[in-house]
């Protein structure tokens, strides 16, 4: 077994070959939810305790708890080395963790080999058999373990229909487009049934628009197999479109866990705000008390104060150093002069740049003190509301205090 972060694409069998791949025992129709043991019905698919990993000095995994609930789509969201591609090798068991449990069905699996794991994987660099057609490479699996040919045949076509490629069984490998051969590998990973599907950056290799019918699709897929997904990513676009949980990552340690829109709404730190869609970032240090609603005043350069809501719990005191988020479509653009609005906080500033971007006017606006900061705005059609700005002008900037999240990290 190569050791290797990433399969070598150049070998033509490695450790994901299908050759490796066991799942459940038994015939159920695809679109049926994944077979459970009695026993451990309750228990989540996959169940991640205290998990470390390192490689030398390098600490790849550092401390991570995690469940992953049956059924869903879970995406590990990072920069590179973030540890995704370690933590779905352990869950696959192509590697072992250096301390801490996993448990797959309720059951720890600490030494079970990847061909013993109701698991399957799908890699960026699928390697599909090149002397074998499509029928036979989504059947591969289901012939290792004896598979009647009825049934290899019945099951292989099911395969096929749920990744839209009925028809395509003859065809030879080579002769499909990247966007279908990555099908064929989705087809034989879930040709066996796993309980778990690991996905790791699957659609990487693809061009931007079929990679996005190809999200779409596996979703769907998803959805029509009941079976748990564990996609990896460092795209939050891929993440966001597809996820019911997604796990924000970096150095190894989890840095927040949730659907999209309360990784969106409440990120817990600076990174996972600039991370998940964009935000405009203000540094201050804390001016005062919070009020009941956890509003509070940032003093930030140049003697500009800024008001924000800090997150349920969090009373940093006062001088603290803090970051104010606040997403670029909380940020308004008013004509210069406008008076003071209670429950807003609004800036003198200069436009820099308007840009045009279809549906929406992106405006850049210059504030002495903060740098600038990004606003974006439905375009309307007319003007009054849908007033553009344009560079070079002086306008308010500002957002209502509940917009602007005040972050203690
Ligand atoms: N077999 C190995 N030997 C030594 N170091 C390793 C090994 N596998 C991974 N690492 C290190 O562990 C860290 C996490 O790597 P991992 O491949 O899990 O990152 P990743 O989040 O999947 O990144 P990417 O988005 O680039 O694929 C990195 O610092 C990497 O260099
Ligand atoms: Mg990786």
């Amino acid at each position: 077994m190569t050791t290797s972060a990433n399969p070598d694409t150049s070998a033509p069998y490695h450790e994901h070959q299908p050759g490796t791949i066991v799942a459940a025992e038994h015939p159920a129709t695809l679109r049926h939810p994944a077979n459970v043991h009695p026993d451990h019905a309750a228990a989540p698919d996959v169940d991640i305790v205290d998990v470390t990993k390192r490689f030398g000095d390098v600490t790849a995994v550092d401390a991570m708890r995690l469940t992953v609930a049956r059924g869903s789509f879970s995406s590990f969201l990072g920069p590179s080395g973030c540890g995704k591609t370690t933590t779905l090798r352990m869950i696959a068991g192509f590697e072992q963790p250096t301390s801490g449990e996993i448990y797959l069905a309720g059951e720890p699996v600490a030494g079970v080999p990847p061909y013993r794991r109701n698991v399957n994987t799908v890699f960026q660099h699928y390697a599909l058999f090149p002397h074998m057609n499509v029928a036979q490479n989504v059947g591969y699996g289901l012939r290792q373990r004896r598979t009647s040919k009825a049934d290899e045949a019945r099951r292989v076509g099911e395969a096929l229909e749920l990744v839209r490629l009925t028809g395509y069984g003859r065809r030879r490998t080579w002769e499909l487009s990247g966007g279908q051969q990555q099908r064929v590998a989705l087809a034989r990973a879930l040709v066996n049934h796993p309980a778990v599907l690991l996905l790791d950056e699957p659609l990487g290799a693809l061009d931007r628009k079929l990679r996005h019918e190809m999200q779409i699709e596996l979703k769907q897929i998803q959805h029509e197999v009941g079976i748990t997904f564990i996609y990896v990513t460092h795209d939050q676009e891929e993440a966001l479109t597809m996820s019911d949980v997604i796990v924000v990552m970096r150095d190894g340690r989890i840095q927040q866990q949730g659907s999209p829109e309360a990784l969106y709404r409440h990120p817990v730190n600076r990174f996972v705000a600039g991370f998940i869609g964009s935000s405009n970032f203000v540094a201050g240090r804390v001016a005062g008390s919070a009020d009941d609603d956890g509003r509070i005043a940032v003093s930030a350069p140049d003697g500009v104060t800024v008001t924000g809501r800090l997150a349920d719990g969090e009373r940093p005191a006062p001088g603290a150093e803090v970051t104010v988020a606040i997403r670029p479509e909380h940020v308004r653009v008013a004509a210069g002069g406008a008076s003071d609005v209670p429950g807003w906080t609004a800036l003198a500033g200069r436009v820099t740049s308007d840009t045009y971007l279809g549906d929406q006017h992106e405006y850049r606006v210059a504030v002495p003190g903060l740098g600038e900061l990004v606003a974006r705005a439905q375009a309307q059609g007319g003007d009054g509301a849908g007033r553009a700005f344009h560079t070079g002008e002086d306008v308010v900037v500002g957002w209502h205090d509940t917009a602007a999240l005040v972050l203690t990290s």
